[in-house]
């Protein structure tokens, strides 16, 4: 686990880069998209890119992370939509080649391993960008999730609803109660995952993530099992790690050659 911690503008350039390498690489790279605020900056960087510098986004595909159960589909808080407006539809992304669990299936269950096999289908992820929830959730799994968990439907904590409020007119009653996620297996499964996390209220979860016993109490911190994974904060979401100085002096140091 590579922790970096540098100002916002810094970690978004960090990551709009790896991306844009990526998919001049690799035009049909497959990219895992979150939702909640922490990664709109990395879609806005990458949309002045496509719009400023030709990136482009024709032959990639995107999966998303989760989704909410039963939000109508013309919902503007449906994720599916939330992704179409911050980022698909600002760069030349053919809407059919951008997928997320579909909450409105008469079988949910069906509709989550048919999203396990479209996943697999495409080669499985090949970058995935994460936020974190104040209860150290990734996507959609909250505390005590199976670490090895599959796409499957979820039931919100009372403390993810209330963050999601603010989504809602601020009426908690508006947010659902149940959603779809990708669980920490199939997320572990991604080759290179970028979790994102800024502002004071992520710095106990970042500090479980980085430095916690692995626990489902704590779901990020599977992350530590993984053999890619690069941890971008600002210094406020870093105020809590008990090694701060050490990460600091590393990112200082680190070898030009090398990227994330
Ligand atoms: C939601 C999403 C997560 C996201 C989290 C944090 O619960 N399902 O993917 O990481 O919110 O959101 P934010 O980045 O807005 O703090």
């Amino acid at each position: 686990m590579e922790v970096i911690i540098a100002p916002t503008d810094e970690l978004v350039r960090i990551a709009a880069q790896n991306i844009d390498e990526l998919l001049r690489r690799k035009p049909d790279a497959v990219i895992g998209l979150a939702t909640g605020s922490s990664p709109l900056a990395i879609y806005n960087e990458l949309a002045r890119r496509h719009n400023e510098e030709g990136l482009s986004f024709a032959k990639a595909r995107g999966f998303m992370l989760d989704e909410y159960v039963g939000l109508p589909k013309d919902h503007p808080e449906r994720y599916r939509n939330v992704i179409e407006k911050e980022i698909a539809s600002r760069v030349d992304w053919p809407s059919d080649q951008v997928e997320g669990p579909n909450g409105l299936a008469d079988d949910l269950p069906d509709a989550c391993a048919q999203y396990e096999q479209d996943i697999k289908a495409a080669g499985g992820i090949d970058v995935q960008i994460l936020g974190i929830g104040t209860d150290g959730h990734i996507a959609f799994n909250e505390p005590g999730s199976s670490l090895s968990s599959r796409t499957r439907i979820k039931t919100l904590t009372q403390q993810t609803r209330v963050d999601n409020a603010r989504f809602f007119d601020d009426d908690i009653d508006q947010v659902p109660k149940h959603c779809l996620t990708q669980g920490l297996g199939t997320i572990m499964e991604a080759k290179h995952i970028i979790l994102v996390a800024t502002g004071k209220a992520k710095a106990e979860a970042v500090h479980q993530l980085v430095e916690g016993p692995i626990s489902a109490l704590w779901p990020a911190t599977v992350l530590q099992m993984h053999p890619h994974c690069t941890v971008l904060l600002d210094d406020a979401a870093a105020s809590r790690l008990q090694l701060n100085t050490y990460y600091r002096d590393t990112y200082a140091n680190k070898p030009a050659w090398q990227g994330i």
